[in-house]
């Protein structure tokens, strides 16, 4: 056993130790602070506005987001008026009344547009890569919002004797560090409505923010459900404590 251990370490000396590090780099993704953490968590609404922007500007041109309708940006504090514009800026498909395919402008109750009419269409544009569908990516990728985070601001220098395939790009924190998606967001990529200085990392945070409550609409109501029946549960824990001690004390007979 102790001649294993010490043979293991030789080899780790002689270098082989670093495939093992390279690897262990690979699923190392940092927690990053989010308003949407914790029992207490809830959706900082400026940011999922912001990240909603970015979304739209930048992610959108490549990326469909087929469960979200438009009406459901009012959750982002947008007025009725407001979505009402931002569906109007997209055309559907429609029929005149003489059954001649025509378009019509998007209304709230339309999905999102997706930006190509098919995946062969989706893949022909990106090198044969599928961008894949947004709402649910916070939730279908391990690390959740921190991975998308980590993924966005993972665009860096290829480091030497690494190689990278024809039209890859390397992210630290993309499995393999091959990713055929280029690197999506530069500082000041957007212009934020609300003054904030768009570097990289604020627009992978709000646009990671944003993904997350595309991915869990219902967050803040299981929190606060959580929240009560925490609770309710403290309570009845004290009322069966107090219910005990009478009964005991009515067992002793005092
Ligand atoms: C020019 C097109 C393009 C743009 C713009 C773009 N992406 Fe992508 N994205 C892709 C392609 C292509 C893939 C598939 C990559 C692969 O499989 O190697 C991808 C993959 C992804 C993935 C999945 C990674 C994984 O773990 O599988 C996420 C998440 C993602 N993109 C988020 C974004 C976000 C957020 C934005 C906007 C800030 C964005 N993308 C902008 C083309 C794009």
């Amino acid at each position: 056993m102790r001649a294993m251990k010490i043979g293991a370490a030789a080899l780790l000396a002689l270098g082989l130790g670093t495939g093992v590090a390279a690897a262990s780099e690979a699923v190392h993704i940092e927690k990053q602070e989010w308003s949407f953490n914790g029992a207490f968590g809830t959706f900082d609404r400026a940011s999922l506005q912001r990240g909603y922007q970015v979304y739209k500007e930048v992610c959108a041109s490549c990326h469909s987001m087929k469960y979200l309708s438009f009406r459901n940006l009012a959750d982002l504090g947008f007025s009725e008026a407001e979505v009402k514009a931002l569906a109007a800026q997209y055309e559907y498909p429609a029929l005149d009344e003489s059954g001649e395919a025509t378009t019509r402008k998007g209304l709230p109750a339309d999905r999102f547009h997706s930006p190509f009419a098919n995946e062969l269409a989706a893949r022909a544009s990106n090198g044969g890569a599928l961008p894949p569908d947004l709402s649910l990516i916070a939730k279908a990728r391990v690390g959740g919002p921190d991975y998308l985070y980590a993924l966005l601001t993972g665009y860096h220098e290829t480091p030497a004797g690494f190689t990278l395939n024809a039209g890859m790009n390397y992210n630290a924190a993309f499995p393999g560090h091959q990713i055929a998606m280029a690197k999506p967001l530069n500082d000041d990529q957007v212009t934020y409505a609300d003054g904030t200085k768009a570097t990289v990392a604020q627009m992978a945070h709000d646009v990671s923010t944003f993904l997350m409550w595309t991915a869990e609409p219902k967050l803040e109501e299981r929190k606060r459900a959580g929240v009560k029946v925490m609770g309710f549960l403290a309570i009845l824990t004290v009322f069966s404590f107090l219910t005990y001690l009478r009964v005991r004390k009515k067992v002793q007979g005092h």
